[in-house]
């Protein structure tokens, strides 16, 4: 069976706002842990607009399942992560300002860096995965440098569902996947992947885990916006 990552930084986005406390992103985590997710994800950016990285401690320290640190890969980072030791790091380019990780990790041309960069991280027995686009030369050069995961960009299939190029995209990250498998990668995927476009992805064969994140807090935000009225309006009318 497919596993779930579930992505909680738009929970850190939402409490950044107030630049308070609420809503608790550790508290968010374990909710999805009770609710079935087999792994938190959480992206500490070099900016810190969402995941903080007292957020990245106290996850460390409570989770049940997984702690899946996603990060750039700079020198403040691995030392973050072999300070932390989260189970995975999952290597993502970072722009400062992009919206959200808009590409793959260009693995292709920083063979050499990243073979050198991951090395330290594995030694403390944290499983390596590169965020990459569904490109051929990606998977090969991310099988060379040594990692055990990647996981595939879905945001292009994610653009392209529902219109005349939803197939081209899918087939790519088939093909893409099943390359990655026949050379002894495991692949994992997210990026864009939401309650319509999920289900064709899992008729590619032996995928591990999704990430997903964006789709599922805001799911939530509309769920939970009728309690959440409901309560605040009994304590109005007492
Ligand atoms: N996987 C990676 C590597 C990501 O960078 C993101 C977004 O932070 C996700 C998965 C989750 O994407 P989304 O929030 O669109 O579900």
């Amino acid at each position: 069976m497919v596993s779930l990552g579930v992505n909680i930084d738009h929970i850190a986005t939402l409490r950044n706002a107030r630049g308070g406390v609420e809503p608790d992103v550790i508290q968010g985590a374990i909710i999805a842990e009770k609710a079935g997710a087999d792994a938190i994800t959480a992206h500490l950016r070099e900016d810190r607009r969402h995941i903080k990285d007292k957020d990245i401690e106290l996850l460390k320290k409570t989770l049940k399942t997984r702690l899946n640190l996603e990060m750039a890969a700079t020198e403040e980072m691995q030392k973050i992560a072999i300070k932390i030791l989260p189970y995975s790091v999952t290597l993502v380019p970072e722009k400062r300002q992009e919206l959200t990780t808009e590409g793959g990790l260009d693995v292709a041309n920083q063979i050499e860096y990243l073979k050198k960069y991951i090395k330290p991280i594995q030694k403390k027995g944290i499983m390596v995965s590169l965020f990459i686009d569904a490109d051929e030369n990606q998977v090969i050069a991310s099988k060379e440098i040594g990692a055990e995961y990647i996981e595939l960009h879905t945001g292009a299939y994610a653009e392209a569902f529902g219109t005349d190029k939803e197939e081209k995209e899918f087939l790519q990250l088939k093909n893409s996947a099943n390359l990655a498998n026949n050379i002894g990668l495991k692949v994992n995927a997210g990026h864009g992947l939401n309650y319509q476009n999920t289900n064709k992805i899992l008729e590619i064969d032996n995928l591990v885990e999704l990430n997903i994140g964006h789709t599922i807090i805001s799911k939530a935000v509309m769920i939970g916006l009728d309690m959440a009225v409901k309560e605040i309006k009994a304590i109005i009318s007492k």
